[in-house]
């Protein structure tokens, strides 16, 4: 037995992804909606990444969920080996027409598959798509203490628009929040 053929004979650790699998990036279906609440609850109780501090039930998400559109706020999950690994929304920056043109950005990978690339995926698939989805600017509201998605954003020329500070607070501590901005 060749080495190569050793190391393929040992199974894969859950968050392992293949690159011989293929991640599929498309629009969310509803039977999507527990995966991707779970997937978000996981981040709401890291309590760096949402202002969200208790946990969500997918029934409080349908509302959220209908306010997406597949032709110009979509959300989108990446599956990969038929579960749902990854979602990315485009929300409605502000209430008003002036702001039809910009979306906002939220992004939560399981935590079983962080550090594969599925994030810079769907990000970098996000920008590419957003012309054809009538919008020129993207946001994205970030803790500033968010290191992971910070750099991340940054990677795919995000760039920092805007600080407002303390205007969170959790656990008693204030938190700043980072507004990052990039054109389409
Ligand atoms: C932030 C998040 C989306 C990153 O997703 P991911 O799939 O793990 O990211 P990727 O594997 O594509 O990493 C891309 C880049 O992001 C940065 N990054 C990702 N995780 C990081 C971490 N834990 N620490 C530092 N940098 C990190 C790195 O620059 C990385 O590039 P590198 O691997 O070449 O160093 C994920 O950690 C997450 O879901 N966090 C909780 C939710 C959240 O904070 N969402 C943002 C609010 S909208």
């Amino acid at each position: 037995m060749t080495p190569e053929s050793t190391a393929q004979a040992i199974p894969l650790p859950r968050s392992h992804i293949d690159p011989a699998e293929e991640v599929v990036v498309r629009d969310a279906r509803e039977a999507d909606l527990a995966a991707i609440v779970a997937i978000y609850n996981e981040a709401v109780a890291s309590r760096s990444a949402t202002a969200q501090l208790e946990p969500v039930e997918v029934e409080e998400r349908r509302p959220w969920f209908a306010e997406h559109s597949a032709g110009h706020h979509p959300l989108w999950v990446a599956e990969y080996g038929g579960a749902v690994a990854a979602w990315l929304s485009f929300h409605e920056f502000l209430p008003r027409c002036a702001y039809d043109g910009t979306a906002e950005l939220s992004l939560y990978v399981s935590a079983n598959f962080r550090r594969r690339g599925l994030g810079l995926r769907l990000l970098r698939e996000a920008i590419a798509r957003a012309p054809h989805l009538g919008l020129d600017t993207l946001v994205a509201l970030i803790f500033a203490q968010n290191e992971a998605s910070l750099r991340l954003f940054a990677q795919l020329g995000f760039n920092r628009w805007g600080l407002l500070p303390g205007v969170a607070r959790v656990d008693g501590a204030p938190r700043d929040l980072v507004i990052l901005g990039r054109r389409v």
